[in-house]
């Protein structure tokens, strides 16, 4: 225990990280496929959201929370938020040292599947904007239709644990309805808020609508590049799970984590300083 109260941080943690809580949708697949591996999960939900914002000052909060992992000793980090890959997943390879998984959205298996030949995907602003995204449209949406849709609010719903409320499904009526009268069948979700949604969408589209979640394979390639790097962790005894938030309150993580994922644990807050992330000091 450190003189804040936050436990030691292990050296060679994988390191996850997202705006809020939508990376827990990432973060419980890497939990249940790598039991044995420390991981530690930042939400930076002083910047929440970062969809509207600019790729450019996603990409510096996403570089601090690195740089702030990198500091800590992670072996390997996810950018478990296809806003922060699309801005920065290029910068931050090129910057640090450790292997960086990053996401996003499923274009390829939908538009792999799909019969209809129209393929839509939910996601933010800023991931629609960003040059990855008009690269995987050029590689695997030649002869699909892509429906490219932000829903504005769904991040925030997601974060109040308002899931299933009349406003909710009220939203993705609005949000989704056309993209079924043109006939899409399969539905990619480009945010990693939206799994915790999934539900409602499954309710809203109807059952001739695939929903197509990337978490499990984003799981699976940092499992794959542990491996390929001889990072992975030789244990048996399970490994440590260690959560952080750079908001107000330590309760705007751990209400989630209890509501959407059944976890009790204690959530730490980290500060930004002058666009370095620093643990507290006790005074
Ligand atoms: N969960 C994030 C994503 O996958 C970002 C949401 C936001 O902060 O706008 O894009």
């Amino acid at each position: 225990m450190t003189s804040s109260g936050v436990p030691e941080i292990p050296r060679g943690a994988i390191g996850i990280f997202d705006s809020g809580v939508g990376g827990l949708s990432v973060w419980k697949e890497v939990d249940s496929l790598l039991p044995q591996e420390h991981i530690i999960y930042i939400a930076d939900q002083a910047h929440i959201p970062y969809g509207p914002r600019p790729l450019s000052e996603v990409r510096s909060f996403a570089e601090g929370i690195v740089r702030f992992m990198e500091e800590v000793g992670v072996k390997l980090v996810v950018v478990a938020c296809n806003t922060a890959s699309a801005a920065a997943l290029k910068h931050l390879r090129a910057t640090f040292h450790m292997p960086i998984v990053g996401m996003e959205p499923a274009v390829k298996p939908a538009a792999l599947s799909t019969r209809t030949g129209k393929v839509g995907v939910i996601a933010t602003p800023a991931t629609f904007r960003g040059e990855p995204y008009a690269r995987l449209l050029a590689r695997y949406g030649q002869g699909v239709e892509v429906i490219s849709r932000a829903c504005p609010g769904l991040v925030q719903i997601v974060e109040r644990g308002e899931q299933h409320s009349p406003a909710t499904i009220g939203r993705l009526h609005d949000c989704l309805d056309d993209m079924v009268a043109k006939g899409m069948d399969q539905i990619v979700l480009g945010c990693t808020h939206y799994p915790f949604l999934r539900r409602t969408i499954e309710e809203v589209v109807g059952e001739g609508v695939r929903v197509i979640d990337p978490a499990p394979a984003v799981a699976a390639q940092t499992r794959r590049v542990l491996e390929r790097e001889g990072l992975m962790r030789e244990e048996s005894n399970p490994g440590s799970r260690l959560f952080f938030t750079t908001g107000d309150s330590p309760s705007a993580l751990s209400e989630p984590l209890r509501r959407l994922l059944s976890v009790s644990a204690p959530v730490f807050t980290l500060r930004w300083l002058e666009g370095t992330l620093v643990l507290p000091i006790e005074y």
